[in-house]
């Protein structure tokens, strides 16, 4: 009971998250989100989340603190996510954090969402116990990230050149006329298909690139490849194999993803990989991944797929590693950052 209690506050994009952290427990972890308004349109439609976060704000945080059993004055620091993300969704629930912190006269921590995705794995899996590799991989971003200290001392490796890993996957998905979002549907049909059915492009890997971009990722080449292949079946007017295209195409951003990130676990001389985000749900990732790094020696942390998703507990908890490091807390003047580097 002595450790204080971390509101998280999550609003980037779609999603409105509460969650209550203490320590490394987490209370409750309630998420509210506008993904079914946005679904017929094929993307994100920033207008509507950001109206949806206004209508949603309250009642998810009253239910939050009710499963918790928790009063509001019980809190004992504000955490919300200030970017990167959609800059109308940021702003409304940054004001609300904002007014929640200056009604409760307690600190507001501004945070970067993306690092939360990395700091969620804490609360199934206890504290990081020394530096790590971060894989951070969403629809939004791909990092590779060696982090010494997650509230202090983070080193960005490498990142996507092009398109993240899920918004790959999401236009892939459109490709091939599944839903929006696509990630988890291709994921679906890859796990039916043959993985060696087509050779596709990986990036990055000529000898040049191999150098210059030790740590990067590119997915845009792979894409219109695929883009290129369906194409000319559909000229040839030839039923399209979307298992194994699913496969094929699943198996080339993942082998870019796990070799990169145990590479560079084993150049750093570091025995832990932590992945996090939106597509850290995909199962061929998290197969190959566990593969790779049980033949490498190193340890795998994944969050639960609840937790891959973005929600209010990867804030709290992120917001809890500040507080507990005695950092400075935001002047409640900040302002939301939607291209916020890490
Ligand atoms: O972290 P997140 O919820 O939001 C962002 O910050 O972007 O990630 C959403 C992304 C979407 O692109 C979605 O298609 C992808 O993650 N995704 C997946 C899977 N589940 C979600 N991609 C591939 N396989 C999955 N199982
Ligand atoms: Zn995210």
């Amino acid at each position: 009971e002595t450790e204080p209690l971390v509101l998280g506050i999550e609003s980037t994009c779609d999603e409105t998250g509460f969650a209550l952290v203490r320590g490394h427990e987490l209370l409750v972890d309630r998420t509210s989100s506008s993904m079914d308004q946005h679904a017929r349109y094929g993307g994100i439609i920033p207008e509507i989340a950001s109206r949806a976060h206004l209508e949603t704000f309250l009642p998810t945080l009253e239910q939050a603190l009710a499963e918790a059993g928790v009063k509001l004055e019980e809190i004992d620091a504000v955490a919300c996510s200030a970017g990167p993300g959609l800059i109308g969704s940021l702003t409304v629930g940054n004001c609300g954090a904002k007014a929640i912190a200056a009604a409760l006269g307690k600190p507001l921590y501004g945070l970067n969402h993306v690092i939360g995705h990395l700091a969620v794995d804490q609360l199934v899996d206890g504290p990081f116990d020394g530096p790590f590799i971060g894989l951070i991989v969403s629809g939004g971003h791909s990092n590779l990230l060696l982090v010494n200290d997650i509230a202090t001392d983070i080193v960005e490796l490498g990142g996507t050149l092009d398109d993240a890993a899920g918004e790959a996957f999401d236009k892939v998905g459109r490709l091939l006329g599944l839903p929006y979002p696509g990630g988890p549907h291709v994921d679906r049909h890859g796990q039916a298909g043959n993985r060696e059915a087509i050779k596709f492009p990986r990036g990055l890997s000529r000898p040049k690139d191999r150098i210059e971009h030790r740590w990067d990722f590119s997915f845009s080449g792979l894409k219109t490849a695929v883009a290129r292949y369906i194409e000319t079946l559909q000229r040839e007017g030839k039923e399209l194999p979307v298992d194994d295209i699913c496969a094929s195409f699943s198996e080339a951003v993942n082998d870019s993803l796990t070799s990169k990130a145990i590479d560079a676990a084993l150049e750093h001389g570091i025995k832990t990989v932590v992945i996090g985000g939106g597509f850290s749900a995909n199962s061929r990732l998290r197969e190959l991944l566990n593969e790779r790094a049980e033949a490498a020696g190193i340890e795998v942390r994944m969050p639960p797929l609840r937790y891959c998703t973005d929600n209010g507990a990867q804030i709290a908890a992120l917001g809890a590693n500040l507080v507990a490091a005695g950092l400075p807390s935001s002047p409640l003047n900040f302002s939301p950052d939607s291209s916020m580097p890490l």
